[in-house]
């Protein structure tokens, strides 16, 4: 089945809140999100990403067969950061491994490159995330290195890994 992203609706809060209460996908992710992340927590997180400025924050809900399975944004830093942009990404445990979330961030990528002037957009996986890895390899991103001891999750010191993929603008790879 095909794979979209599309705005969030507020009525995806019931499916967020389901696919974020599993640790597995949070072991994956930053600290912060609540667990169990309640339906009232993904409102409160739809409703955000529904306020905030359209030109910084490129957030959408990945639909498959018209049920929303994941989440993807693109977020601008800023400083002399201001045309970097963070990805982040996670995807339902039962929709893994089906070239899901691989097409999803092409999908994002192209769209932020073609409506902002955004010039990079880089994300930094956990290095033991090798699906996370593979899906960014598999959507273009180089790998630019391994950040060494670059966090802490669960009280254990993590490597992360950097990867960038630049604006087609650019014209450089
Ligand atoms: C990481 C995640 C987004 C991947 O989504 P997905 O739709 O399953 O990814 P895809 O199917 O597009 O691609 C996964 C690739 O990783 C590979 N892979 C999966 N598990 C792997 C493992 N343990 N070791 C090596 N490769 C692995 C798959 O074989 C596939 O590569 P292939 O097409 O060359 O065979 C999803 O597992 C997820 O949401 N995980 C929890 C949250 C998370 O990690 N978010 C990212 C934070 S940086």
């Amino acid at each position: 089945m095909k794979t979209t992203i599309r705005p969030w609706k507020i009525e995806d809060a019931k499916e967020l809140s389901s696919m974020l209460s599993n640790p597995k996908i949070l072991d994956n992710l930053r600290d912060g999100l609540p667990y169990p992340y309640t339906v009232k927590d993904g409102e409160d997180y739809i409703r955000a990403m529904l306020a905030a400025d359209p030109n910084d924050t490129f957030a959408f809900a990945i639909e498959v067969g018209s049920v929303c399975v994941g989440s993807i944004g693109v977020f601008r830093g800023q400083n002399i950061h201001s045309r970097t942009a963070e990805l982040g990404y996670y995807l339902a445990e039962p929709y893994w491994g089906k070239g899901i979330m691989t097409e999803a961030v092409k999908a994002t990528c192209a769209r932020v490159f073609e409506v902002s002037d955004i010039l990079r957009i880089y994300a930094e996986p956990f290095s033991r995330n090798l699906a996370s890895c593979r899906v960014l390899e598999k959507a273009g991103f180089s790998f630019e290195g391994t950040m060494r001891a670059n966090a802490v999750k669960n009280g254990i010191t993590e490597d992360m890994r950097l990867y960038a993929l630049l604006s087609p603008k650019l014209n450089r790879s």
